[in-house]
């Protein structure tokens, strides 16, 4: 893979996943215009993300991705996107402060539209039609109208993804991210749940904190890092024509940066050594995830390593583990071995939601909350083992109080989930079961933390 990189050099190579366009011409009009419009995000940004990144992969920080698993049009609005905001920065506190470590945010959104699908084909009551790819690409109603894939999406999911990163800024750097307003983040429908209490307890132990430091003569105001915070956004770089159009030269180092999104990832289904995905992913310089399922294999993975960080950078590259609470206990730690044995950095992070998906009785896609704890246990407990970093997780929820995933503090049954079943794509976490899961992380950090403090020397005089 010397060959020379180009941002299109991916199209001389086999690739997966592909759309059939009914008109060639029309999807090339809409690229040719995309890669006319403003980028989205800077290269200085993406570069920021990495120097965290890299903190990551040192133990020095965690990381913390998550959203839809598939934004949708129907789904975009103000509240969805606070509410998530909100739910999210809820997390990351708990996190910073039970683990006392920063916690890197990213969010799947402002971009995560396309999908990867197990058929290209989905058969209802003997009618046969495309299947459903992500909005960016065609529409999830089952009508052969519907399902014929359309190339102005991808203009109105730019569109989408401009207002949800403008959003978003603001709602990072405006004050709203304000740590004094940390009990203001609980959203309403949380407020009456089991968790409310243990939150509300951390809430006031952190305002008790910034009081103390107020007294003690600390302006905060003046410190921006209390007031504002930083935010990244990542999707699955599947739509190569797409990121193709958006792939500009940063001015200041003259490198190739994808401007979609600050970190991009490459799915399970799409990391063929030799394919177009990787072929892309190679020559942009942002933060990218590679999805490692059941079928990674440590020759592949090392191999793909070199593809996508030959430098051994760290905070290039982060491997999102999605093996299946049942499964990882097997496949997870010869992975390990061998990147530790080639000296490899990465960073490891935990995505226990896609191996852990299962048929209803009542026959919707769920996923038992139980099995997404058991896979975050083992994976923090496989580090554990090999003495490496459970580095971060990789979540798929929201902020609404959907029933997508059974279980949880309230005990959501399969009966339950036609109540309030919303989602694009893959089940999602609600709030409440994201706020838990964030507790139970909290916990295990800090056992990690604790056991990588170095006993105190049995020096003389001490
Ligand atoms: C996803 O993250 O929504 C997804 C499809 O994941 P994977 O590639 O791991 O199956
Ligand atoms: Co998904």
């Amino acid at each position: 893979m010397s060959e020379r990189w180009t941002p299109d050099s991916w199209r001389k190579k086999p690739i997966q996943q592909v759309p059939e366009y009914p008109d060639l011409r029309a999807l090339d009009d809409v690229e040719k215009q995309l890669a006319t419009f403003p980028p989205l995000v800077f290269a200085g940004e993406a570069r920021s993300l990495k120097k965290q990144l890299a903190r990551v992969a040192d133990g020095q920080a965690f990381l913390l991705q998550g959203g839809d698993c598939a934004e949708s049009f129907a789904e975009h609005g103000a509240n969805n996107i606070r509410d998530f905001f909100r739910m999210f920065l809820q997390m990351s506190v708990v996190l910073t402060y039970a683990a006392a470590l920063p916690v890197v945010k990213v969010g799947r959104i402002a971009g995560q539209f396309a999908k990867p699908r197990s058929s290209p084909v989905e058969k209802r009551d003997g009618i046969e039609l495309p299947s459903y790819r992500g909005d960016i690409i065609n529409d999830a109603a089952f009508t052969p109208e519907a399902r014929m894939p359309d190339p102005r999406r991808q203009v109105e999911a730019y569109r989408q993804s401009a207002a949800t990163l403008n959003l978003l800024r603001a709602f990072a750097q405006g004050g709203y991210a304000n740590l004094a307003s940390v009990r203001q983040w609980m959203l309403g429908f949380v407020k009456d749940s089991p968790q409310s209490r243990r939150y509300v307890e951390l809430s006031d132990r952190i305002g008790e904190a910034l009081e103390f430091m107020q007294a003690c003569g600390l302006d905060l105001e003046s410190h921006p890092e209390l007031r504002t915070t930083d935010f990244y956004t990542s999707h699955e770089a599947l739509l190569l024509g797409f990121e193709q159009a958006f792939t500009r030269v940063d001015s200041t180092t003259g490198d190739w940066y994808a401007t979609s999104g600050h970190m991009l990832w490459i799915g399970d289904r799409t990391r063929q050594l030799d394919h177009a995905h990787i072929e892309y992913a190679r020559g942009i310089k942002n933060p990218l995830g590679l999805k490692c399922g059941p079928s990674s294999k440590p020759d592949d993975l090392l191999r793909l390593i070199d593809i996508l960080n030959p430098d051994n950078e760290p905070g290039r590259l982060t491997l999102i583990v999605r093996m299946g609470a049942d499964k990882i206990g097997d496949s997870l730690p010869t992975l390990i071995r061998a990147v530790k044995r080639e000296g490899r950095r990465v960073i490891w992070s935990s995505d226990p939601m896609h191996g852990n998906t299962i048929t209803s009785a009542s026959g919707y896609k769920t996923r038992p909350f139980d099995l997404i704890i058991k896979e975050v246990r083992s994976f923090f407990e496989v580090h554990q083992a090999e003495g490496t970093y459970a580095g971060g997780v990789h979540l798929e929820m929201t902020g609404q109080n959907v029933t997508e995933c059974t279980g949880g503090v309230r005990q959501i049954t399969d009966e339950d989930l036609n109540d309030r079943y919303h989602t694009a794509c893959d089940p999602r976490l609600n709030a409440e079961q994201a706020i838990d899961l964030a507790f139970l992380l909290a916990g295990l950090l800090k056992k990690e933390r604790s056991n990588r403090v170095q006993p105190m020397p049995a020096a003389a005089g001490l």
